[in-house]
């Protein structure tokens, strides 16, 4: 069957498909409606012109997307398929042949279908009718981005004869990106350490809101991958944690969240998009090779992506990485089964910024749109589709999925009332409505802002702080007399303006305190990443780097909040942000020193702990017993070189507030709030604790010219990996103190005994899979007891131990505010996907007999309560 399989490219071929036709490997049970199902459906795949086609498409140098790619997004497109694949290694593999098998091929791509979904029955019905009138030209130009005059990150031009107005698609999932009059919001990382779904949701829906008076018809957010599996990885902070439950959770209330207010999201990046080491073919290699088996993939990386996809998430982005060595935008399994047929989604998938690699490959594969723009789709994808190289039938279902969720979202906008057929939603605004190319020139001003949404920026500021020592009563602060400042973090950056020159601009990219952008730059150029440093050292950071950054129309900076309390206050302040070993006034209450661990887009961080930010906090402790230590750190932040010191008696991660993030620290240092943040990940004692998930994984041996990095470990990441191997975190995930204690008590396990829990779901496959997975097989609940002086929320968790899977696993949480003395219960429910395993061979949920262990607590390794039910 191999030989005859037509996707092989001839010669260098990293633009051709990677699925070749072949049964998977051993072990592996046929797809269902997938590859058994290929050869008699699919009689375009054994046709000569589409060799031919590939070849061609293969010797296509990528080159430039165009100055609209680098002015937005800035990546860097050199490749190895502009022929140059020379290594140092003579057993190198060079031929991408090599690798063909690896990913199973599953075509062709479903359609979207009203009868499976009934929630998209009317937008789907509109969208049909609508398309059914389009000209092939039409739909294409629906499927390939082109430049539009706006600021938008990406466009679709206007079908202005029918009524469609075209799409703006824009950054991020942490706000509005790159414009004026806009908002900067916690990031994804402290969204997860806030353990708060109520805060999560509120930030969504003013968030979206933004999107929306911009004219910004999809928000390309949230981040569910990377997931956080390596721990330097360069874009973990736009994710919410590493844990793939509480991902989800977050997932969840993001995707309805914003689409509550008819916003779409582009849940991204999938799939298997773990580290920025060579993310983008460049300098002769290929894109990296995340091999993950299916297991893992359904237990660890997929999950959130499900959670996303059952929220009803209208766009999905595929990666720039390689899965099983095929391309992620054209990966036919994972885009065309995992997503399309097992997770029934509804929607389109959009590319990442020039993560396109082929043309009708990705067509077949599943991929629905291009951006920002591409030569292998445009007049091109018309003649294939002319010539019938990418069936018209596809081209129908792109252009289907994409018109369907612009009228999910009821996008159907005031200016086109008159053509369009559906006249219930006309207050949307024209596409890039406020979105202008140069802010330097004259434009409409359109103030996204809005009034209503200050409390949850402060509140998501205030609750993603997590307080990991306090020792002596150091914290709160009762009208300190004296305070001493130090640290680099402590200040806003001395610019932060908008650049006209564009590209990759500190402001654009949340790079002004990152030596006022140049690293950011430099990491998008592909610069070598050991130059770079750990830190932002120019001032304080809100946002990570890179795409995912905010660029809020104000800051509260840490100095600027201690400044104004301490006006109030009449205390008296010093500071020094720049000397490494600055004096300490032997007067001072207490002295703050505010850091950070700066990450971007673009680069894996070079490290986990500084040594300029450890030699200052010990030289400060020399002479200061109260010392107070503030990280914004966009990842983990190792801290064994000054925790056990006797004057360090606090320690904060503040992650990245966003905009309020002065006025959260002091309202914390101030008691005027109480801290209930807690880790979503696990702050280890060393670096060797994470072993081989500590740094991305680079090309080597015969793989030098193809990265590969094979996931091995397989569930064991985070603190899966420390409960399996024994070894004891600084900080265990979930951990974070208050200012009140808490007392666990009561559990209570209530099997739900009108479920069913046959071992596997049986119910039709709706967004997120079959139905029945979101039934619930048991209560969980317990009494938690404020037994301090003051008010305060506790983060409850809740550990199931599954027969065979890790020994504890996150699969519940709720976040009580509970006034001192008082009680609350909190009540989880588990679902049948909670409580199974990925069955590889039945390709199902499976609900095993046996013991399920059960824990309730403050954080994974404190967990009071224990119990277990069979089943
Ligand atoms: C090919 O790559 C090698 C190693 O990166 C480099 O030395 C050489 O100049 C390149 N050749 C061309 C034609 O770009
Ligand atoms: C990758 O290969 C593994 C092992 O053969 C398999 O279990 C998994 O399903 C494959 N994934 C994809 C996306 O091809
Ligand atoms: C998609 O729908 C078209 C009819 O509109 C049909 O011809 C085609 O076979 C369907 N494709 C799949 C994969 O079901
Ligand atoms: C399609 O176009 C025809 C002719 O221009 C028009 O009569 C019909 O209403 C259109 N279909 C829909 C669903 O609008
Ligand atoms: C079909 O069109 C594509 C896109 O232009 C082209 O590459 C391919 O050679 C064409 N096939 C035939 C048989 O003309
Ligand atoms: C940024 O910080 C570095 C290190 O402290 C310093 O050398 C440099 O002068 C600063 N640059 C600007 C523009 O402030
Ligand atoms: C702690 O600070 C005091 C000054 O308040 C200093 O005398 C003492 O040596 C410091 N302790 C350590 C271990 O550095
Ligand atoms: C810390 O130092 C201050 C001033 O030097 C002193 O008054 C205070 O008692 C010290 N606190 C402790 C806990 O040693
Ligand atoms: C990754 O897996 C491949 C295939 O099993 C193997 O040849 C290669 O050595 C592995 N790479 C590493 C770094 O373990
Ligand atoms: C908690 O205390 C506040 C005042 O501190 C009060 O307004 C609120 O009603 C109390 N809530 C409950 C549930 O007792």
């Amino acid at each position: 069957m191999a030989e005859d399989n037509p996707l092989r490219g001839r010669g260098h071929s990293s633009k051709a498909a990677y699925d070749p036709v072949q049964p998977g490997p051993a072990g592996t049970a046929p797809r269902r409606g997938c590859w058994s199902s290929l050869q008699g459906k699919f009689p375009i795949l054994t046709k000569k012109p589409f060799q031919i086609l590939l070849v061609l498409l293969c010797i296509l140098p990528f080159g430039l997307l165009g100055l609209l790619a680098l002015r937005n997004r800035g990546h860097n497109d050199a490749t190895c398929t502009s022929g140059n694949c020379s290594s140092g290694n003579k057993n190198a593999i060079k031929d991408d042949t090599y690798f063909y098998g690896q990913s199973q091929p599953c075509y062709p791509s479903p359609n979207m279908t009203a009868a499976v979904v009934a929630t998209w029955a009317g937008a789907v019905g509109k969208a049909v009718a609508m398309v059914r009138n389009m000209t092939i030209e039409e739909k294409v130009s629906l499927t390939t981005g082109a430049p539009s005059g706006t600021g938008c990150s990406g466009s679709i031009p206007p079908i202005s004869r029918l009524g469609f107005p075209g799409l703006c698609l824009s950054d991020a999932g942490n706000g509005l990106r790159a414009t004026d009059f806009v908002s900067g919001w916690p990031s994804g990382i402290h969204v997860g350490a806030s353990w708060n779904k109520v805060l999560a949701r509120q930030r969504a829906v003013n968030m979206g809101l933004e999107f929306r008076t911009k004219g910004v018809n999809v928000a390309l957010g949230p981040v569910v991958g990377p997931i956080g599996r390596v721990v330097q990885g360069g874009r973990n902070w736009e994710g919410f944690t590493v844990d793939p439950w509480l991902s989800g959770a977050f997932a969840f209330e993001t995707v309805q969240g914003i689409q509550s207010v008819g916003v779409i999201t582009s849940t991204k990046h999938f799939i298997g998009n773990e580290q920025e080491t060579n993310r983008v073919p460049a300098n002769g290699k290929e894109a990296v090779s995340s091999n993950i088996d299916d297991k893992t993939m359904h237990e660890v990386y997929l999950w959130p992506f499900q959670d996303a996809v059952h929220a009803g998430s209208g766009n999905i982005m595929c990666s720039y990485n390689r899965v099983n060595n095929s391309y992620g935008c054209q990966n036919s399994f994972t885009q065309n089964y995992l997503l399309k047929e097992e997770l029934g989604f509804q929607g389109f998938v959009v590319s990442d910024w020039g993560a396109q690699r082929s043309g009708v490959a990705s067509a077949l594969a599943g991929m629905d749109m291009v951006m920002p723009n591409s030569d292998l789709w445009g007049s091109t994808l018309v003649e294939a589709v002319r010539n019938g190289s990418v069936p018209q039938v596809r081209l129908d279902d792109m252009a289907v999925r994409i018109v369907a969720s612009w009228y999910q979202m009821k996008q159907v906008g005031y200016i086109f009332i008159v053509l369009s057929y559906d006249t219930r939603d006309q207050d949307f605004p024209e596409p890039g409505f406020g979105m202008p190319p140069d802010l330097t020139k004259p434009h409409r001003i359109v103030d996204a802002r809005n009034a209503s949404s200050k409390r949850a920026l402060l509140d998501g500021a205030v609750e993603g702080h997590v307080l990991v020592k306090n020792s002596n009563g150091a914290l709160p602060f009762r009208k300190p007399r004296m305070l001493s400042l130090y640290g680099y973090s402590a200040r806003n950056p001395d610019q932060w303006n908008y650049n006209a020159m564009g590209g990759v601009s500190a402001w654009s990219f949340g790079g002004e305190s990152a030596y006022q952008g140049r690293d950011v730059a430099g990491a998008f150029a592909l610069e070598s990443q050991d130059q770079l440093p750990q830190v932002a050292p120019n001032g304080t950071i809100v946002s990570g780097g890179g795409s995912g950054a905010v660029t809020p129309a104000y800051i509260s900076s840490p100095f600027d909040a201690l400044n104004a309390r301490a006006y109030e206050d009449g205390t008296a302040l010093f500071w020094d942000f720049t000397s490494a070993e600055p004096y300490v006034d032997s007067a001072s209450d207490a002295c703050i020193i505010m850091l950070n661990a700066f990450s971007s887009e673009g680069y894996d961080r070079p490290g986990i702990r500084d040594k300029y930010s450890d030699g200052l906090i010990r030289h400060v402790a020399q002479s200061c017993n109260n010392t107070v230590v503030v990280f914004h750190n966009a990842g983990t932040r190792l801290v064994e070189d000054f925790i056990d010191h006797p004057n360090v008696t606090a320690v904060i991660f503040a992650h990245l507030p966003g905009q309020e993030s002065g006025h959260a620290l002091v309202s914390i240092l101030y008691g005027e709030s109480n801290p209930s943040g807690k880790l979503p990940y696990t702050v280890a004692a060393n670096e060797s604790d994470y072993s081989n998930l500590l740094k991305p994984d680079l090309p080597e041996g015969m793989f030098e010219i193809f990265p590969q990095s094979n996931f091995t470990e397989g569930v064991y990441i985070d603190y899966r990996h420390f409960d399996a191997k024994n070894i004891t975190p600084r900080f265990e995930f979930g951990f974070g103190l208050s200012y009140t204690t808490f007392d666990y008590s009561n559990l209570k396990i209530d099997k739900n005994t009108s479920s069913s829990t046959e071992s596997y779901p049986s119910g039709p496959v709706e967004e997120g899979g079959p139905s029945d997975l979101w039934h619930t097989v048991a209560t969980i609940s317990a009494d938690i007891h404020n037994t301090g002086e003051v008010d305060g929320a506790e983060a409850a968790q809740l550990y199931v131990g599954i027969p065979g899977a890790p020994i504890r696993q996150l699969r519940g949480f709720d976040k009580p505010f509970i006034n001192a003395t008082q009680s609350a219960t909190v009540s989880l429910k588990l679902s049948r996907r909670d409580l199974s395993v990925w069955d590889v061979a039945s390709q199902k949920w499976l609900l095993q007999r046996g013991q399920y262990g059960i824990w309730v607590g403050a954080s994974s390794r404190k967990l009071p309560l224990q119990g277990s039910f069979d089943l």
